[in-house]
């Protein structure tokens, strides 16, 4: 591969991104804004490193970089930094953001990365790439469609990163597309029943990144994102609606991410080797009135993310996506998630 600079490379999941990378020859530079604890990472792997923060000079890091993957988040602080130094370097950018107001603001930078001949592929973990991949086949089989609902439901833990980009989303409320805008609704108050092969569940709606890649990749007009939540946690929600502002408050999101720095660790190899998740879609013609629907079945998000991250910074270094802003199956097709390790697709 060119060479790739992993931005957030010390992170939990920047690390097993950045283990990944070296053991496979990519020969990445590893960065980060701290060097005490990038640059014995660096040591150990073998790789060279540079530490920088994303408020300096960031373009002078850039020197000899063909691509960088950004793994430092919340997103909303990291991305735009980043993307303007590539911009101005010339150099592809790529990240492992699920976070939908950062898909949609990268989204307005396409004429500036097309002009620079650069490609911008935010979303390139589990969120999107099995979404993304899943909604593009869905639009193959049924290109009349009028209508996208996806669905996860994933076992395992969240990694403390993971958590506090959801803390940062509390109190904002859910989301989804209806005629090609996107519209606020309240949390949980958009749910269905969902069979995702091993029995229903109840399904509500979370304002995911799909709402932004999935229109971009299909041009289908209204799309909802469901997870699958256990049925407490949903009643829960729908209880405590009317107090949601409470949770955006600095006071309480610094408390909640204080618990988080404290208490969350891993999840473990182990855990990660035994998670799976199942993606459900759903596409619908208004007009005809034909319902196609398709399963994937996938390995643990954060394992999965690893290799989606790595596949893609390979074929955008490759010059295999066209310069300008790209959804991960946009630019690579449906088949992108089911050329990973241990997907499958199965259709209905
Ligand atoms: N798309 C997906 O499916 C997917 C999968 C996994 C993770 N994620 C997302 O990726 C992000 C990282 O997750 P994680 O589990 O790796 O979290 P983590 O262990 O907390 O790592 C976060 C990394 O980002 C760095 N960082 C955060 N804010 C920064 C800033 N303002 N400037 C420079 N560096 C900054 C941190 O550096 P310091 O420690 O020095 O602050 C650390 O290296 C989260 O937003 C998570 O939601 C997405």
């Amino acid at each position: 591969m060119d060479s790739l600079l992993i931005y957030g490379a010390y992170g939990y999941t920047g690390e097993l991104i950045s283990r990944t990378a070296a053991d496979r020859g990519f020969d990445p530079i590893l960065a980060g804004r701290d060097p005490d604890r990038l640059h014995p990472l660096g040591t150990e792997l073998d790789c060279r490193s540079r530490a920088f923060g994303l408020t300096g000079d960031i373009e002078a890091q850039l020197s000899g970089v063909d691509a960088v993957l950004n793994c430092a988040g919340p997103f909303e602080t990291t991305a735009e930094p980043l993307v303007e130094a590539c911009l101005n370097r010339g150099v592809d950018y790529l990240d492992i953001t699920g976070e939908l107001p950062v898909f949609e603001r990268l989204a307005r930078r396409d004429g500036a990365a097309s002009d620079a001949g650069i490609t911008l592929m935010p979303g390139v973990g589990y969120d999107v790439v099995p979404t993304d991949s899943l909604a593009a086949h869905l639009q193959k089989r049924l290109p009349e469609a009028t209508h996208l609902s996806l669905a996860l439901s994933a076992s395992g833990s969240l990694s403390g990163g993971t958590l506090k980009t959801l803390i940062n989303g509390f109190g904002s409320g859910s989301a989804v597309r209806e005629d090609g805008q996107l519209r606020a609704i309240p949390t949980a108050s958009k749910q269905r029943v969902v069979d995702f092969g091993a029995g229903t569940e109840t399904v509500m709606t979370i304002p995911w990144g799909d709402l932004s890649t999935a229109y971009r990749t299909t041009g289908i007009p209204n799309i909802a994102v469901y997870v699958a939540v256990p049925d407490a946690v949903r009643h829960a929600l729908m209880v405590a609606r009317p107090f949601e502002g409470v949770l955006a408050t600095e006071l309480v999101q610094r408390f909640l991410k204080g618990l988080v720095d404290r208490f969350v660790e891993g999840p473990s190899e182990a855990d990660r080797k035994k998670n799976e998740t199942i993606v459900w879609g759903e596409a619908w013609s208004e007009e005809s009135g034909e319902t196609v629907q398709s399963i994937l079945r996938t390995p643990d998000t954060y394992a999965l993310t690893v290799e989606a991250a790595l596949a893609c910074a390979e074929r955008v270094t490759a010059g295999e996506a066209p310069a300008g802003v790209a959804t991960p199956a946009g630019a690579f097709g449906p088949d992108l998630v089911v050329e990973l390790p241990g997907v499958t697709r199965q259709d209905r």
